[in-house]
């Protein structure tokens, strides 16, 4: 980063995921140790637009480590899609005497700050933290293993009463488009099926569950679906099989917001706090309009234009092992 790039703001945007505030730490800890000053801009492009930003010494980002959701809050905002609403960003940025960004989110936070980035030539970080891991070219984002392991912690739970009382299970996990969570989820808590939307537009994945003998050799079973037109969602699945089925005896958990919630595993917290002080290598190296990511264990760079442009592909032979797994 140049000499007279010496202010970075930070904030979160969209939704929350555990580990956010680890990534924080991290950012505002790191640019701090290397001489910068640092603002917290609160609830997101929304905080930036209303003037919601305040100085962050080391101090603010203490004892949060260990905490879900995020200290600076955050939004989905509306006017910051508007050019003047980004002007608006824009002016209180000058004000304030920030020359660089670094923002934690998902895909739509990215899609704003490349807008931004471009429009105003102005150096953006991003840091890829949302549950659904669902950003092209990083390995995993934040807030993603918490998710799955409060996911795994659910199903165990539900297993006991479906196994009790010999019924089915549909239950729907998070995702918004992506089966990252019902998939790995469905691994990790030994279910028969996840319904995902990368499969639904293919086949209809019911129905062939259905065909292959699905609870042939059981009494009981647990389906993960992920939330999605394309797959539906839970409830619409267990009305059709109720409807086609009526000696299975089917009940429906919607697992919502609490997927998002809690304190983050080990795993996130060293994933945001890696990121962070990538993010502030990479400006330091005169680097912009990329998001921080992690490949093989390796911290990547990845331009925004491919982190937004592309899906990230689901891993198919995982389909195989629950498959091969839940016989
Ligand atoms: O982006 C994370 C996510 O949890 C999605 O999986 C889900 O569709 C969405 O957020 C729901 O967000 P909200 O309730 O904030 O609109």
């Amino acid at each position: 980063m140049s000499e007279k790039k010496r202010c970075i703001g930070i904030l979160t945007s969209g939704g929350d995921a555990p580990g956010m505030n680890a990534a924080i730490r991290a950012v505002t800890r790191t640019a701090i140790y290397n001489g910068f000053s640092v603002k917290g801009i609160y609830r997101g492009y929304k905080g930036l637009i209303d003037n919601d930003i305040i100085d962050f010494k080391t101090q603010n980002v203490s004892n949060i480590i260990q905490m879900g959701g995020t200290i600076l809050k955050t939004a989905r905002c509306k006017e910051f899609t508007t050019p003047e609403g980004r002007k608006l960003a824009y002016e209180q940025m000058q004000r304030h005497g920030i020359d660089a960004l670094v923002a934690i989110g998902g895909d739509g936070t990215l899609t704003g700050a490349r807008v931004f980035a471009t429009e105003f030539n102005f150096p953006i970080i991003g840091i890829p933290g949302t549950i659904d891991n669902d950003l092209y070219g990083t390995d995993r984002t934040i807030g993603y293993d918490t998710a799955l392991n409060t996911i795994m912690e659910c199903v165990d739970k539900i297993r006991d009463t479906a196994t009790s009382h010999e019924r089915l299970f549909f239950i729907e996990v998070m995702g918004r488009d992506a089966g990252f969570l019902a998939l790995n989820g469905a691994i990790a808590a030994g279910a028969e099926a996840a319904i995902i939307p990368e499969i639904s537009t293919e086949v209809d994945q019911l129905e062939e569950l259905i065909n292959n003998g699905f609870r042939k050799s059981k009494n009981s079973s647990i389906v993960l679906v992920a939330e999605s037109p394309h797959t539906g969602g839970a409830m619409h699945l267990a009305e059709r099989v109720k409807a086609e089925y009526p000696k299975y005896d089917v009940r429906v958990s919607i697992l919502g917001h609490l997927q998002r919630g809690g304190s983050p595993t080990a795993e996130d917290r060293i994933l945001a706090s890696r990121m962070g002080e990538a993010a502030i290598s990479a400006l330091l190296d005169d680097q912009r309009n990329v998001m921080i990511g992690i490949r093989n264990n390796e911290i990547v760079y990845v331009p925004f234009s491919k982190a937004i442009k592309f899906d990230k592909p689901i891993n198919r032979d995982l389909l195989n092992t629950l498959k091969t797994l839940s016989i």
